[in-house]
């Protein structure tokens, strides 16, 4: 991968930057909902220390080069929405995977289509991508659905791949090539 460097992406709406501090609290408020978390890999958080410690790790992930996280802002208001990340970066084989959430009151307005659509241009241009992966819960519909409009496929299905919320979830995994999307 390429030193990654700060870097701020513009949509027609949003404004996507690389998160930090100052994003402690809107990422809290986001990750701590229980209808925003329902599909996620981990339950609701319940204390903003969780919030410190994920803006840590993405803070980290900057310095190694392993991945980045878009804080997603709305630019009339300048609100953090949520956030949409590119990560496990692996050099040799050119690929990722990509995370994204949004906070529920901001759901059905297709922002989260606009935010990966220019998320995964800088992957594919600035970054030299070929692939970006997503795993997501085959009941997480809307999910799937933001994927496939941005021209994801699916490619497998892992049954009982996680644990959570008491029970096994499955996964649905997706891939997006830099030939599908050119
Ligand atoms: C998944 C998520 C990011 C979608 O954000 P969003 O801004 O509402 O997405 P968009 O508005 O861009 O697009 C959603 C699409 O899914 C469709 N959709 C949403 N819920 C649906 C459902 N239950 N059944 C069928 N379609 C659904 C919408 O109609 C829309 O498709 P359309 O444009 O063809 O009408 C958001 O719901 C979220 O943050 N969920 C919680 C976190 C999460 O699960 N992240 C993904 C984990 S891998």
């Amino acid at each position: 991968m390429p030193e990654l460097k700060p870097v701020t992406l513009t949509t027609e709406r949003l404004e996507l930057r690389w998160m930090d501090e100052r994003d402690i609290e809107g990422h809290y408020a986001v990750f701590s909902d229980p209808v925003v978390a329902r599909y996620w890999s981990s339950e609701p958080w319940t204390d903003i220390e969780q919030a410190r410690q994920g803006i840590a790790a993405t803070m980290a992930a900057y310095a190694d080069g392993s991945g980045v996280r878009f804080g997603i802002v709305l630019r009339e208001s300048g609100e953090l929405i949520g956030n949409v990340s590119l990560h496990h970066f692996f050099e040799q084989n050119r690929r990722c995977d990509i995370g994204y959430a949004l906070a529920s009151k901001h759901w059905g307005q297709g922002y989260a289509t606009e935010a990966l659509r220019v998320a995964i241009r800088y992957g594919f241009d600035a970054l030299n991508l070929n692939r970006i992966e997503a795993d997501i819960d085959p009941r997480n519909v809307g999910s799937g659905r933001v994927l496939e409009k941005v021209g994801f496929r699916k490619e497998g299905y892992m049954p009982e791949r996680w644990f959570v919320f008491g029970e096994f979830a499955d996964t649905v995994n997706y891939g997006l090539l830099r030939r599908y999307w050119d």
